[in-house]
């Protein structure tokens, strides 16, 4: 694997983020070799860290993350990292991360190679943009920023951190992170769909009579309830994770497997996604709270939550395009806090057939996500001793040894970040579509949220509201996994 030459200035390095997933995804980036003598990485936060105090945290997030590593490659891992304590708005500190960052250019022969990572609270994000802007931070060779979740709250904002970002960086060398594009059964749609012709043949309107994506978390809020609050679950799930998942399963075979390719065949989907009417939003959209138990909170009880909130723990929907293989098929998703158990998975369910042996069941294609990685496939068969058709699974789940060989998310996305490689990230173009989807949305729910004292309250430990079993186009239509 290449040695790659750069300078990393993680802005937020004293934060979860970067101690629980990017310090030990670093460092497993180090024992391959992607990044050996010639890196250095800056932490700033504001805090008053010494270089010391940095470099033992990263040694303490690499060994909480795994305890079998060789102590002498962690130690010169570690040695690597430098720290710079730092307030957002103060320029000074933006000239004192410059300073280091050309100083320690020359020590490690970085070749003027600069990646900036925005791993703290979003409202910093467009003043560091505009200070990397303004302080001239970029380097002589490569320059490229990755971002966090969330981009903006809304199309507007969105854009105003985009053009923030722009003044310095071109679209090519922006790498706006989501971590589900990271995940192994994410990346395998693709490659399922198109490389075996029982599948690829049937992935249209023909066969599939809808599509089900279902995100569930047994979580609630947690400690989050501050950032939850301006969120909720259609903005911190749908906007990006959902939508990123849908647009695998929905857009054209691409012409390569380039990044250019890849992202030209789901913006010619995106351009054909239906923006939904208020009166769409009312029949086909849910939103709701977990509600409390005896013994836990409900979300209306949970710290830095208004208890009259109106901000939605699970949102299901419906999102339909005109174009591609899937045009006009209703791809329904749900996603939630608090729910019966961690799963995510994605049903294909395909249409009834009538044959020599009646209505047969319907047959589905399911991928599951987390927590582990399987595919099925259901098929009918005669019944064994009466007349009749059963249905049946043909399941592949990995083996402990696989699930051994996949990376984090965030190894596979920071590998790619190092290489340049922007497949499994989100463009602008894709974003600003997915937030003018929300932005409808939204706007419904707040115009009802006039006549609405409440949301609908559903219990923990289930799978969401009932009414989320009302937002299907058929009555022959409901959700596979209940
Ligand atoms: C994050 C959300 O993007 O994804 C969290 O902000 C959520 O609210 C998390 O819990 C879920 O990720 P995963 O990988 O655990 O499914």
């Amino acid at each position: 694997m290449k040695n790659i030459p750069v300078i990393m200035t993680i802005f937020g390095g004293s934060g979860d983020l970067a101690h629980r997933k990017l310090y030990p995804a670093l460092f497993n980036l180090f024992e391959q070799g992607l990044i050996k003598d010639n890196f250095a990485v800056i932490g700033t936060a504001r805090r008053p860290w010494s270089h010391e105090y940095l470099r033992e945290q990263v040694i303490d997030a690499v060994h909480e993350n795994d305890k079998n590593v060789d102590e002498n490659h962690l130690k010169q891992f570690a040695s690597h990292f430098y720290y710079q304590s730092h307030d957002v708005t103060n320029t000074e500190h933006y000239q004192a991360i410059k300073d280091l960052a050309n100083d320690l250019d020359s020590r490690y022969s970085a070749q003027g190679n600069r990646i900036f990572y925005m791993a703290m609270a979003p409202r910093f994000f467009g003043t560091i943009a505009t200070h990397i802007n303004d302080q001239k931070l970029i380097g002589s060779g490569f320059n490229r920023i990755v971002v966090e979740k969330p981009f903006g709250r809304d199309f507007a904002s969105a854009s105003e951190l985009n053009e923030e970002i722009k003044a310095s960086f071109s679209e090519d060398s922006v790498y706006r992170i989501d971590h589900y594009l990271g995940k192994e059964m994410i990346q395998n749609i693709l490659p399922m769909r198109l490389s075996n012709p029982l599948i690829k043949n049937i992935w249209s309107g023909e066969f599939i009579k809808n599509v089900q994506v279902t995100l569930a978390e047994n979580l609630g809020v947690e400690a989050r309830g501050g950032y939850y609050e301006t969120s909720g679950a259609l903005r911190d799930m749908v906007q990006n994770h959902i939508f990123q998942i849908i647009t695998l399963l929905a857009m054209g075979e691409p012409t390569a497997l380039s990044s250019e390719a890849i992202h030209a065949k789901k913006q010619e989907l995106l351009d054909s996604m239906i923006i939904p009417s208020a009166d769409e939003v009312k029949k086909a959209f849910v939103r709701a709270q977990y509600a409390g138990t005896d013994d836990t909170f409900g979300y209306l009880q949970e710290p830095n939550v208004d208890p009259d909130s109106k901000t939605e723990t699970f949102a299901a929907g419906k999102v339909k395009f005109t174009k591609g293989p899937l045009a006009n098929v209703p791809i329904y998703f749900r996603t939630g806090k608090k729910m019966r158990e961690k799963k995510n998975r994605i049903d294909i369910v395909l249409k009834h057939m009538n044959n020599l042996y009646g209505q047969a069941h319907s047959n589905n294609i399911t991928i599951i996500i987390d927590p582990k990685s399987e595919i099925y496939f259901t098929i009918n068969g005669k019944r064994i001793s009466e007349p009749g058709i059963r249905r049946e699974n043909l399941a592949y789940e990995f083996s402990d040894y696989e699930n051994s060989l996949v990376p984090d998310g965030y190894e596979r996305l920071l590998h790619d970040v190092f290489v340049g490689d922007q497949t499994n990230f989100t463009h602008w173009s894709e974003l600003a579509k997915f937030w003018e989807f929300i932005d409808a949305v939204e706007a419904a729910w707040q115009s009802e949220n006039e006549s609405v004292e409440k949301l609908i309250q559903y219990p923990q430990g289930k799978l969401g509201p009932k009414q989320a079993s009302e937002i299907f186009e058929s009555p022959t239509e409901r959700w596979i996994y209940e």
